[in-house]
């Protein structure tokens, strides 16, 4: 797999876990493996890099003032302390409690209510209820079963006037890229985050040159 960053790293052990996982019929089940397993040093988490996401940076968000924001899928913690730094009112949630645990851990002295839950499964007052919702990278690491349920469960967080940001590895082919994870987005997979009266602002094709996922999407929504 590549890193967010850009940076090659070893697809290795995210795939074994993850085809181990998807054999017994738990698609998500490899995230928590995989952390377990690098925080006992038997692993590595290509995605875990200290730096924000270049391509949120690249947003240029403005101040939060105070505003609520989620984070889906947050890992240990990098782009939810970003989002913070900016002004927002962070809640970050990962289906991996040692994920949670390492962004307790890093960041000690955080404004972020960092939560373990589940996107397919999310708390139900978190309906409507945030004015900046990222997803980045998260549902191009689930399999085919279970990422229409991802991508409109992640639309029901925003809040009416609020903004829904979607990065992601994308595709040109019609189907998801056989070999994964990342199973790199198709535009119709984008698209179908514009969910009930959420609609598209900006979706963009940017290049994220010199690395093994040189296109990736930028995408906007507003409620
Ligand atoms: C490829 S990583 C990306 C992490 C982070 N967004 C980033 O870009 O650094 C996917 C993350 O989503 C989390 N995740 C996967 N399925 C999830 C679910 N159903 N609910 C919440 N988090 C989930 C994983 O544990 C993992 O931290």
């Amino acid at each position: 797999m590549t890193s967010p960053s850009g940076a090659s790293s070893s697809a290795g052990d995210a795939r074994r876990l993850a085809a181990a996982s998807l054999a017994a019929g738990d698609p998500t089940g490899w995230f928590e493996d995989l952390y377990a397993e690098s925080r006992a040093g038997r692993a590595e988490v290509p995605w875990d890099v200290p730096a924000p996401s270049a391509h949120l940076r690249a947003l240029d968000l403005p101040a939060g003032d105070g505003r609520r924001a989620l984070v889906v899928g947050c890992g240990p913690g990098r782009d939810a302390e970003y989002v913070a730094a900016l002004g927002y009112r962070v809640t970050a949630f990962d289906i991996s409690a040692t994920a949670i645990g390492l962004a307790r851990e890093r960041h000690p002295g955080t404004t972020v209510d960092y939560v373990v839950a589940d996107l397919l499964d999310p708390p139900p007052p978190w309906g409507q209820a945030f004015d900046l919702v990222l997803e980045s990278n998260n549902v191009q690491a689930l399999p085919a079963s279970i990422r229409a349920t991802a991508i409109a469960a992640v639309g029901t967080f925003v809040a009416p006037g609020g903004t829904l940001i979607v990065l992601a590895a994308a595709t040109t082919r019609i189907d998801s890229d056989g070999d994964g994870p990342p199973w790199p987005l198709t535009r119709a997979e984008v698209d179908a985050f514009a969910t009930g009266d959420l609609r598209p602002v900006s979706v963009t094709r940017v290049d994220a040159v010199g690395t093994t996922l040189p296109t990736r999407w930028s995408a906007l929504f507003r409620r």
